[in-house]
């Protein structure tokens, strides 16, 4: 069972290499340090204990009552083990702790596995936004998927518990 705890500034050149497996234009260390240390910003990792390997991580934004998931992304071979979403589930439970009642996100339309995974969690299809995200090498640039969810009736709220989490 993996251990879900809030990310820190040290942690931000292992959380860039999770990140540069996961998007054709990733995030540098300096952008993941400053997502860490931004206070609108909840930043959750996955650990297996009782070492201390990142097993993955995601990034939301909160204001005003509603949050945006900035980015979410698990080590290539620890993926397929709940990881991902297990931080989708922990991320939301704090945010609804907090009085948050909407969640938004982006998904590239081609990323059918996170799309999945955002779904089973209880996001929405809202609607697509053309050409959001720059081209991968020799590709074209492609559409994002907004998604949203209500967070006091998502089924994520009514789901067990199957990770460990850290006191914040
Ligand atoms: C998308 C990504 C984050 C998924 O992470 P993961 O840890 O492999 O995903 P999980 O193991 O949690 O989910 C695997 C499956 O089990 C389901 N699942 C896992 N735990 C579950 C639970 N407790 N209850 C219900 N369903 C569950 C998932 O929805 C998914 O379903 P599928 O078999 O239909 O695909 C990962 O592939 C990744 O990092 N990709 C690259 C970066 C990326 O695309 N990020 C998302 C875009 S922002």
């Amino acid at each position: 069972m993996f251990r879900i705890s809030k990310a820190n500034g040290r942690q931000a050149s292992e959380l860039a290499k999770i990140h540069a497996t996961g998007f054709p234009l990733p995030w540098d260390q300096a952008a993941i340090r400053g997502f860490v240390e931004d206070k609108t910003v909840l930043s959750f990792l996955a650990l297996q204990p009782p070492g201390p390997d990142i097993l993955g991580f995601v990034m939301t934004r909160f204001v005003a009552g509603e949050a945006d998931i900035l980015t979410l992304a698990v080590t290539p071979e620890l993926q397929n083990r709940g990881v991902g979403y297990g931080l989708c589930h922990a991320t939301l439970r704090c945010l609804s702790g907090q009085g948050i009642k909407k969640v938004h996100l982006e998904v590239s339309t081609e990323n059918l596995r996170a799309i999945r995974l955002y779904q089973k969690v209880g996001f929405e299809r809202v609607g697509v936004r053309p050409k959001y995200y720059g081209a991968r090498q020799g590709g074209q640039r492609e559409d994002a998927l907004r998604m949203s969810l209500d967070i006091q009736t998502a089924k994520f709220q009514f789901e067990p518990v199957s990770y460990l989490v850290d006191q914040f």
